[in-house]
């Protein structure tokens, strides 16, 4: 008996493995996203913290996106915290993480008359000094990373709301520039100037915000950059950061895409969030009609951009971060909002739909 049992068992097993018919290889899903969606790179702004921090920040960051941003960790008070002491910890974390899913960075940002360190703030030095200083912070960076982004934001909001000026210490202390006070209106142009030289490759912006509803501040933004363009300084775009609420006028958007893409330069929607609580209700609740505008507002953007910039002029869009547990808007307004695509609990809301909607041919 016992003989007979074991072939048996032998042949059984035999027969069920030959009897499981491979399936064919399941062709793999396409799934539908932004990135795989869009005709250009979509991004976040990112920090280093939430994507240590959160598999969800993770995933969702590394499925709908195929480019970041850097919040914080390449700003001068991050990178060059002390004179001559430089710290990249959390900049080569991010870059590394890029690399390693195949994203491109877009590094933010080199000059900026914020987010600058004590010792540069109290810098006690002649225009030399200044010029040594902000030429080897620039150089430094820049040659760091050289490789490793794919651009940088070179200088970020260097003119003013009110006139279109360039900001300037002097003049209002509270919102100043340090670097015109003490490198004089052309420190921009060197600023690229640096910059392309320590990384040739690096594709170089101008970064700021209000061209939707700032005409003089646009009309002066450009001047800044087609002068520069003009005189041969190394610039490649332009970074629209478009901080707005559901309530932005679409003509403004519109002209100022189609102003900024007559450049012949890039544009980079660089930082969009749009909130829905711009009044500072503190008993506002996202309805469903909040939410069908905001995404309403996202699709439009998307088109609109589509629409107005041409392809190759077409540097991507980049939302401030990506859900709404993460945008600098409710702590930095002290205000309830939701101005991104995803919901607290990473869930995509209909402003992800609105955005995917509008990215569609
Ligand atoms: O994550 C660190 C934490 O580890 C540390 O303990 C803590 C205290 O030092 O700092 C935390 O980093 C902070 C970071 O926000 C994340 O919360 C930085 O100090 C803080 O300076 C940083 O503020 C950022 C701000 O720029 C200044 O760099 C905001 O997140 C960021 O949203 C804001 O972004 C700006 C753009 O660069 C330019 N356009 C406007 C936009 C919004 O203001």
């Amino acid at each position: 008996m016992r003989k007979t049992v074991i072939p048996l068992v032998i042949w059984y097993s035999l027969a069920l493995i030959t009897s499981c018919k491979k399936k064919p290889a399941a062709e793999p899903q396409q799934f539908i996203t932004l990135q795989s969606t869009a005709s250009f790179p979509m991004g976040s702004a990112v920090n280093s913290p939430r994507i240590k921090g959160s598999y969800y920040y993770q995933g969702t960051l590394t499925t709908e996106y195929n480019s970041i941003t850097p919040d914080y960790e390449l700003k001068f008070d991050w990178t060059e915290p002390q004179n001559g002491v430089y710290n990249y910890t959390d900049g080569d974390f991010l870059v590394a993480f890029a690399a390693q899913h195949h994203i491109r960075v877009h590094a933010h940002n080199l000059i900026w008359h914020q987010a600058l360190p004590n010792w540069v703030i109290n810098f006690q030095g002649d225009s030399v000094a200044w010029e040594n200083l902000f030429k080897t912070h620039i150089e430094s960076e820049a040659a760091h990373y050289k490789g490793q982004v794919a651009s940088w934001d070179v200088v970020n909001e260097a003119i003013r709301d009110d006139d279109g000026t360039l900001r300037n210490q002097d003049v209002n202390p509270g919102d100043g520039s340090i670097w015109r006070r003490h490198l004089g209106p052309d420190y921009i142009a060197r600023a690229f100037q640096y910059a392309h030289e320590a990384d040739p490759q690096a594709l170089l912006f101008y970064n700021d915000y209000g061209q939707e509803w700032n005409s003089v501040k646009l009309d002066s933004m450009i001047a800044l950059v087609v002068g520069l363009k003009n005189r041969g300084v190394p610039i490649s775009g332009i970074g629209m950061q478009m901080h707005i609420d559901i309530n932005a006028d679409n003509a403004g958007i519109t002209t100022a895409l189609k102003k900024l893409a007559a450049t012949g330069l890039k544009v980079h929607i660089s930082e969009l969030d749009i909130s829905v609580n711009p009044g500072n209700d503190p008993n506002i609740v996202f309805t469903s009609a909040l939410q069908i505008a905001q995404a309403g507002k996202f699709q439009f953007i998307a088109e609109t951009y589509r629409a107005t910039v041409p392809a190759a002029q077409q540097y991507g869009i980049t939302t401030w971060e990506f859900s709404d547990a993460d945008s600098w808007i409710p702590a930095f307004f002290h205000r309830k909002d939701w101005p991104l695509s995803f919901d607290s609990l990473y869930k995509k809301k209909p402003a992800y739909y609105g955005l995917l909607k509008g990215l569609k041919d």
